[in-house]
């Protein structure tokens, strides 16, 4: 969580840090700062809140003008969002933006308290600044090694230190950050769209290495201090695909990509109409031995998993557990060297499913990852990574993302169902081609948008509704209940639909919306029945199902109708009407979908 950059050139860097800040929103909000070098010292300016307060502040007082500066946007872990936990920490020999979480700074603060260091702020961030401080001999990077030696915990630390006005120190463990390179300017963020306005190519930090970073120059090195020579690697989103392209938030936009995205993660992985992820190295020969599948992941990933499950156990045959990684770490899992474990992540920084990566490698399973951002620590530490091709996703409720990943689970499934012999080639064949007909029907799918939106404004002044389904539309019911309360507050609970009469139908009154998604046409003749038994307690029915279902106008209040499709891939389908819906609930009732309250993007902590 937080997000870190940091400019040093020849350009006046306070508006270009600002900038780059407003790409990293996403990883917090709660307050903003920057930290300049003016005539020679470090001024810092930070402030409370979203990163327009930070402007605001500075417009009407002093802004630094320089051209070395670092910035943090913040998301509160030690220490409430005010002024005085905001990042920039330090004095007027050091200064720092931390992402990340010290966890034996309670240790390093009597320390230093001992020694004579007063603190002001409750962040564990502050107690590195002071340590950086303590050691400081004239020497950066000996200090650095220094202080991390002593730390324990996850960072990516910019660093400034007064004796080296036009430099940045950067280092970094468990926590993101890249360092770009530019012409006559150098950069560190902690994600790639921060740097895209200035350049593409960048280096990527690794755990416990060191950079220094001055405009014409970038050295590395290790802990010993022996210098490190980096790839640099270039990024392929530009600019505009970072940008909301004249949407009105990023999410809409991001619901609208998911046709391309769809197409450019499944295209590369179908080769003479069979799924094809040997490009990934996962080859039939693997999938063969392969005995139970655990699938590991955080929320709207974890729902991912969810339809994961329910299609690969139908076509494959294979046992599939799927568990939020925050508690599959602690429960002891039994898993094996023939298992195989799937963690499924957009960040690909996600602290709790990266911690679940590490079990699995301790106990020698063989681990796969679905992420969607390159070089992230997940897809770097797997075995095997399937890329989704998704582009960078800011909105914080995750849209596209999650249909990517279900696509990739989709041609996983084929691959293994075909390699244990559960499907034949021809079935296969047919399964890919309908899967590579999808983005077209996500594309129909988008016409929804209208339904969607009146659908909303009967949700609005709801405080409280249930989202129910049966096999795969529960896995998705999941999912829209999820994206739902996230980003309009309104509190919902996703029940199988079959549940309901065991004891939550008894919430069920006029004021309760249910949204019942019945796409399967195996399974509709239950739900539809469920159903009725919500109207029959005067509860209000929003039926999500597809062109070509006929239930009984008696049975709903209202009705959304999806392009008539193989039910297999409605997860993928039907997730762009609950998108929509989450969306214009938010929007109506004068919520930033794209920036929930207390969220962020990428989760670095546990
Ligand atoms: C919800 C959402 C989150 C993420 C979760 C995992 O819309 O986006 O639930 O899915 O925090 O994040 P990643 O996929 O980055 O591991």
């Amino acid at each position: 969580m937080c997000g870190i950059v940091g400019y040093t050139g020849k350009q006046e860097c306070t508006d270009i840090l600002i900038n780059a800040l407003s790409k990293l929103e996403y990883r917090g909000y709660d307050s903003a700062g920057i930290a300049v070098f003016e005539n020679g010292c470090i001024e810092v300016e930070k402030s409370q809140g979203r990163l327009k307060n930070l402007v605001d502040k500075m417009d009407k007082g002093h802004k630094p003008v320089g051209v070395c500066g670092i910035g943090h946007t913040r998301w509160a872990t030690h220490g409430e969002p005010s002024d005085v936990n905001s990042h920039p920490h330090g004095n007027k020999r050091v200064t720092i933006v931390h992402n990340g979480i010290i966890e034996n700074y309670n240790e390093i603060k009597a320390l230093l308290v001992k020694n004579g260091y007063v603190f002001e702020s409750q962040t564990d961030t502050e107690t590195v600044a002071k340590l950086l401080d303590f050691y400081y001999t004239g020497e950066p990077v000996d200090t650095i090694i220094k202080v991390i030696g002593e730390i324990r915990g996850s960072y990516a630390l910019g660093i400034l230190f007064a004796d080296f006005p036009d430099t940045i120190f950067a280092v970094r463990k468990d926590s993101p950050l890249i360092i770009g390179k530019g012409k006559g300017e150098n950069f560190i963020a902690s994600d790639v769209p921060a740097i895209l306005k200035y350049t593409k190519d960048y280096y990527l930090l690794e755990s416990d290495e060191i950079a220094v970073i001055k405009p014409d120059e970038i050295t590395f090195c290790d802990v010993h201090k022996n210098e490190i020579k980096k790839e640099l690697q270039r990024a392929d989103w530009d600019e505009d695909a970072a940008e909301k392209g004249g949407y009105a938030h990023f999410m809409l936009k991001e619901i609208h990509e998911q046709p391309t995205a769809l197409k450019t993660t499944i295209t590369p992985r179908v080769m003479d109409g069979m799924p094809f992820l040997e490009e990934c190295g996962i080859t039939v020969s693997m999938l063969e031995k392969v005995k139970n599948i655990f699938i590991v992941a955080c929320g709207t990933a974890m729902h991912a998993g969810l339809v994961g499950k329910y299609i690969i156990e139908r076509l494959a045959r294979v046992s599939v557990t799927v568990d939020i990684a925050s508690e599959f770490r602690y429960r002891n899992p039994i898993m094996g060297e023939d298992d195989l474990v799937i963690l499924i992540s957009q960040s690909g920084e996600t602290a709790d499913t990266k911690a679940v990566l590490q079990m699995a490698k301790e106990r020698r399973t063989t681990t796969v990852s679905v992420v969607n951002v390159k070089g992230s620590s997940i897809a770097r530490e797997s075995d095997y990574v399937i890329y989704t091709h998704a582009g960078p996703e800011i909105a914080v409720a995750s849209t596209k993302a999650y249909s990517v990943q279900l696509s990739v689970m989709y041609l996983f499934a084929f691959e293994l169902a075909f390699a244990k012999g559960a499907i034949n080639e021809d079935k296969v064949k047919e399964l890919t081609k309908d899967l590579m007909n999808v983005p077209k029907v996500v594309e129909d799918t988008m016409n929804t948008m209208e339904d969607c939106q009146k659908i909303a404004s009967k949700l609005v002044n709801s405080t409280s509704l249930l989202y129910i389904g049966r096999g795969l539309d529960y896995a998705l019911s999941m999912e829209g209940s999820l994206k739902l309360k996230e980003i309009s507050y309104i509190h919902s609970e996703s029940y199988a639909a079959g549940e309901l009469k065991h004891g939550t139908i008894s919430l069920v009154t006029s004021d309760m919306p249910v949204i019942a998604i019945v796409t399967q046409k195996d399974l509709m003749e239950k739900t539809i029945s469920n159903i009725k038994e919500v109207k029959a307690r005067d509860g209000k029915v929003i039926v999500i199902t597809q062109e070509d279902i006929e239930i009984d106008k008696e049975a709903y209040d209202y009705i959304i109708k999806v392009p008539a499709f193989n039910d297999l891939f409605m997860p993928i389908i039907s997730s762009v009407v609950v998108q929509f819906i989450s969306y214009y609930t938010a929007v109506l009732k004068g919520c930033d979908p794209d920036k929930p309250r207390n969220l962020a993007k990428s989760v670095t902590v546990e």
